[in-house]
């Protein structure tokens, strides 16, 4: 029998949330979708994530599979420069199919590492002296072309290759991935002749990773991105197509939203798989932003479990109960080693021999949801088929149509992020932007700090 795609599980509600809740729940369901499909909701000029499964550029697609297989072949380090929207996706993918010690496993293509990511001297560093001696392609990404943090680095790593390889063979090297026309990223690329790949206008830096935001790097890394969008578009099929309010995106949706309205202010992300960190970074930044506003949200946390059961664990079971999880696992994972017999047992494990590590991590996935739901913590399951390139781009869409659901349902528009501006106009008047506004912010700030 074809295993499901994607599960969804509420066994672990129960006693949780009620009938009553859940069919009053249903008529916002509905109307949640028609917004989507109408277009009609705030921040609907937003919505170009909807269709892009099944509408995306396909010359442009072409292009980004070519200059994977370029820059594979051309370098032993691929830096790719972005943050948030235009940094999380891309690695989550990678991990999520290649694992966190891609950068170690035997492959036929370059290193990845990712930059511009935060402000760290020591973290640049780092960064500028692996490249010492490599051969090196910058795939820098910015929506907006002006955010400062790949601003800064792109500039560290441009002044690199351009030392290094002379300005015309370095331009060869450096690709943009930006607005089709605004910022200054794209002028600049423009007059040095990079290679430039389209944000479109209407995705949004978080819903942007089937874009080339996520799709270059990710083909650097020798995933099949046709596959990725293959998921996508089997998802959107699923859940938009049949856009029932019983399908497992529109219940996820509103299940969250029925659990926050009765106290679950917290939301935990669980996974048993390390590969699935960055994934879990992207949905804080996907949930986290387009429902954190007008006072409302849900907070989006993230766990790797086993390990965070030594540190998070005691809060989970016995903390303030205003948390509930939804822990993803995955039918299939590949090999898996079972623990060796020892004759002699001086460990005295060999209770466990014999079993593969699969059993033991499916034992305490199940021993974790069963104690913490006993500790008044809601569990949401949901189980992915395998974890690879198909699978990625199904939960991606999964997660992304019913965050666009569940932000409507809150009442907010999921699409903006006004709030993201505050630090950045501290920041720009801290570091000396240039104008008139930013100097008296300057000044006003500089009295309140020292
Ligand atoms: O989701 C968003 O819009 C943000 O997280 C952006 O992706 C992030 O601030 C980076 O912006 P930009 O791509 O314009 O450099």
């Amino acid at each position: 029998m074809r295993m499901k795609n994607l599960t969804l599980s509420e066994k672990y509600l129960s006693g949780f949330i009620t009938e009553q809740q859940r069919s009053a729940m249903r008529t916002e369901v509905v109307h949640a979708y028609e917004l989507i499909k109408n277009r009609s909701g705030a921040g609907s000029s937003f919505l170009g994530w909807v269709d892009l499964p099944v509408a995306f550029d396909r010359e442009e697609f072409n292009r980004i599979q070519k200059a994977a297989s370029y820059i594979r072949q051309r370098c032993d380090i691929f830096i790719v420069i972005g943050i948030g929207g235009s940094y999380l996706g891309a690695r989550a993918a990678i991990e999520f199919c290649r694992g966190q010690l891609y950068n170690r496993t035997k492959k036929d293509g370059p290193e990845i590492y990712f930059a511009g990511n935060s402000i760290s001297a020591s973290c640049l560093e780092e960064l500028l002296s692996l490249c010492e001696g490599k051969d090196v392609c910058i795939n820098v990404i910015s929506k907006s072309g002006t955010t400062t943090e790949p601003a800064i680095a792109f500039r560290f790593f441009r002044m690199m290759m351009e030392k290094r390889y002379g300005e015309q063979e370095a331009a060869k090297r450096i690709f943009v991935t930006t607005d089709k026309a605004r910022g200054n990223l794209k002028a600049f690329a423009d007059e040095r002749g990079y290679e430039c790949f389209v944000i479109p206008d209407d995705v949004g830096g978080r819903y942007s990773v089937l874009t080339a935001v996520g799709l270059l790097p990710v083909a650097v890394a020798g995933i099949d991105i046709t596959a990725m969008m293959e998921g996508a578009a089997e998802a959107r099929r699923a859940y938009l197509t049949d856009g029932s309010p019983d399908n497992d995106c529109a219940r996820y949706a509103a299940v969250r939203n029925i659990l926050y309205r009765s106290g679950k202010k917290i939301e935990i992300l669980a996974s048993n798989e390390p590969s699935f960190t960055m994934t879990g970074e992207w949905w804080k930044q996907l949930y986290g932003e387009s429902e954190g506003k007008d006072g409302k949200g849900i907070f989006p946390a993230s766990v790797i479990f086993t390990t965070d059961l030594h540190s998070l664990g005691q809060l989970i079971q016995q903390g303030e109960r205003n948390l509930f999880e939804t822990v993803v696992s995955f039918d299939s994972d590949g090999v898996s080693p079972a623990v060796p017999y020892d004759a002699q047992n001086a460990d005295e494990m060999n209770y466990v021999a014999g079993k593969t590590m699969c059993e033991i991590q499916e034992n305490a996935r199940m021993a974790t949801v069963l104690s913490h739901t006993d500790g008044g913590v809601p569990n949401i399951l949901l189980t992915l088929g395998k974890r690879d390139a198909f699978h990625f781009g199904y939960l991606v869409y999964f997660f992304e149509l019913a965050c666009a659901l569940s932000g409507y349902i809150l009442g907010v528009n999921p699409f903006n992020q006004p709030g993201v501006e505050g630090y950045k106009d501290n920041m720009y008047a801290l570091i000396g932007r240039p104008g008139e506004k930013n100097q008296i912010k300057r000044e006003a700030l500089l009295k309140r700090i020292r």
